[in-house]
């Protein structure tokens, strides 16, 4: 049988780190100031200048920016050296930029990669209702039936009692009724204010204490983060949800489906799937940038889907070298 350990190649996330490390090092001097375009400015800065070494031809698919005209790497623009394989890619320098600007924790700058023409292209819909969990919402989850259902369902799976699952969900108005069943169910919430890419690897992940999540959050983020729920086997379905006729017709023009729920393999087609984050702030997920003397800290997760691999990348930077110009 072929495997990972038969037949090693190369991990092109290990290459990508480099530019979510960059980004949220640029970042870090922008946390608490209140400034979320200027940091969100510097992050997208230096992922640009990092991808551009990075062999292999990428294709922006996701891009983040237009939802509130902030600085962006846009829909389209090709990335890396122009060698090396041919592959779409989602970025989001700064997944958190009002948790970056208020010096909150969560902030992430991460970006995902999968074999070209492989990732749904939902530019065009900023949102999409979410449900992520691990492996044990395979075949149990589903968007299509209530969300007390799934509770349970999902508590069954797991063997423990509906009041031990904990279900992460963006604390927004348009998420009460969902607040409230959560809580009638006999679950927990976990209420986060930003930053659902974070909150659903956490629910795929073995070691984190939130079991799903859940609500309606950006369509890029939900693409992306299958990247990372591939290289875990775990859960994860979107539905589109256009917020005016026009994203609708756009949509639709595009080729997208709305009252559809998205499969992962229909979210991200590919299974050669890579997802890499680095901490801007403290988070669940990894810590953010932080200082030591004349050294800089950053901590990243590098996911890999074909090879089943999760790493943790810690790495120091002389902040004299990285922070000066
Ligand atoms: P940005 O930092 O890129 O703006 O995204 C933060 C975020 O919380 C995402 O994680 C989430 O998917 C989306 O915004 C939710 O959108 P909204 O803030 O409009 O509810």
């Amino acid at each position: 049988m072929e495997t990972p350990f038969s037949h090693p190649d190369r991990n092109l996330a290990l290459e990508l780190v480099r530019a979510t490390e960059a980004a949220a090092i640029r970042a870090m001097p922008y946390v608490g100031r209140g400034d979320k375009n200027a940091a969100d400015g510097a992050a997208v800065d230096a992922m640009r200048k990092f991808l551009g070494t990075v062999n292999f031809q990428g294709t922006i698919v996701i891009g983040e920016g237009e939802k509130d005209n902030a600085p962006m790497l846009f829909n389209g623009e090709v990335v890396g050296n122009g060698y090396g394989p041919e592959c779409d890619i989602a970025v989001d320098p700064i997944d958190g930029t009002s948790l970056t600007a208020a010096g909150r924790g969560n902030a992430i700058s991460m970006l995902a990669v999968s074999d070209r023409g492989s990732m749904l292209d939902a530019s065009t819909v900023f949102y999409m209702e979410k449900l992520v969990s691990n492996a044990d919402g395979v075949g149990v989850l589903d968007l299509g039936q209530s969300l007390t259902d799934n509770i349970r369902e999902l508590a069954k799976a797991k063997g423990k009692p509906v009041s031990e699952i904990r279900v992460a969900i963006l604390d927004r108005p348009r998420h009460a009724d969902a607040i409230e069943e959560i809580r009638t169910a006999g679950a927990h919430t976990r209420l986060i204010l930003d930053g659902d890419v974070a909150a659903g690897i956490n629910a795929a992940r073995s070691d984190s204490r939130i079991d799903m999540s859940y609500g309606v959050g950006g369509s890029p983020e939900g693409v992306a983060t299958t990247c990372a729920i591939k290289a875990l086997d775990g859960f994860i379905q979107g539905r589109l949800m256009p917020k005016s006729d026009e994203e609708r017709t756009n949509g639709a023009a595009a080729g997208l489906k709305f009252d559809y729920v998205y499969s992962a393999d229909e979210l991200v087609s590919s299974d050669n799937t890579f997802f890499v984050a680095t901490g801007v702030t403290d988070g669940d997920l990894v810590r953010g940038v932080r200082r030591d003397g004349a050294w800089l800290r950053t901590e990243s997760i590098i996911f890999r889907a074909r090879s089943g691999t999760v790493r943790r990348v810690s790495s120091d930077y002389l902040a004299s070298r990285w922070l000066s110009e």
